[in-house]
């Protein structure tokens, strides 16, 4: 890397829209679930490189709402997956000092995986380097429908309902929003991620598909926002 970054700039929360695992396996002419394999290693490789940084918190979209409308046997390797991963991955979360957070529905997930979540949750819950937040059966639109579900359900006066009231009934409750929005593969779209938080985040699109994403690739992109000039109206 010829620049260097600037460690007194940096984007205190990342955000990943982990996005192209099939196309990869795809172009190497193998079925999906293996691209979904190797996307576990650019996670392990990124939640490492974010935390050497110096990130305060990094979120990923690793499953979201819609991706329940995918064949079963796909949804069923990816749940296979979580789970052995989150069972590998939590020593590697105390060693490295990194807490995990979820967002997202997660009671909808089978119970093997939701157990597993629970208890690297409680686990990592005193580790203070980083916090990795990984969206499960996340959506935008189901989080702001769900924060005003609540705000209705607690009977709160609408007269005093401010951002930061709603704000708190989020699910990122808190989290400072995404400095920094990152897509890998080519698309350039938000796919119901984040919705509220990222009003005013610096969005950075690759055409890396996920499982080729690597360290020089978070620099490249934190790079990048290091040369943008955050305006806020
Ligand atoms: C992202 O890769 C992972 C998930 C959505 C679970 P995809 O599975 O969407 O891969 P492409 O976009 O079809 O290549
Ligand atoms: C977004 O990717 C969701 C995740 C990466 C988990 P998708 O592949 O589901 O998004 P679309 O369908 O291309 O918009
Ligand atoms: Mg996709």
């Amino acid at each position: 890397m010829s620049q260097i970054i600037d460690t007194n700039n940096l984007p205190k929360h990342i955000a990943i829209t982990m996005d192209g695992n099939g196309r990869w396996a795809e172009s190497k002419g193998k079925l999906r679930i293996f691209g979904h394999k190797n996307g576990v290693k650019a996670v392990r490789e990124t939640v490492e490189s974010a935390a050497k940084i110096g990130i305060e918190f990094l979120t990923l979209y690793a499953f979201s709402t819609e991706n329940w409308d995918r064949p079963v046997s796909e949804i069923n390797a990816l749940m296979a997956l979580l789970v052995s991963a989150i069972n590998k991955e939590t020593k590697t979360l105390m060693k490295n000092n990194i807490k995990l957070c979820t967002i997202g529905a997660t009671d909808n997930l089978p119970s093997k995986a939701r157990n597993e979540l629970l208890e690297a949750v409680a686990k990592t819950k005193g580790n203070t380097r980083m916090t990795l937040i990984l969206a499960l059966s996340y959506s935008g639109r189901w989080e702001i429908l769900n924060a005003t579900k609540k705000i209705i359900a607690d009977c709160i006066n609408p007269n005093t309902i401010t951002e930061q009231t709603f704000q708190q009934y989020l699910t990122t409750k808190n989290v400072p929003d995404p400095a920094l929005l990152i897509r890998t593969s080519g698309e350039y779209r938000i796919s119901n991620f984040l919705l509220w938080q990222i009003a005013y985040s610096e969005l950075y699109f690759t055409d890396t598909l996920w499982p080729d994403f690597k360290k020089e690739d978070l620099e490249k992109a934190i790079l990048d926002y290091q040369s943008r000039e955050r305006r806020f109206g």
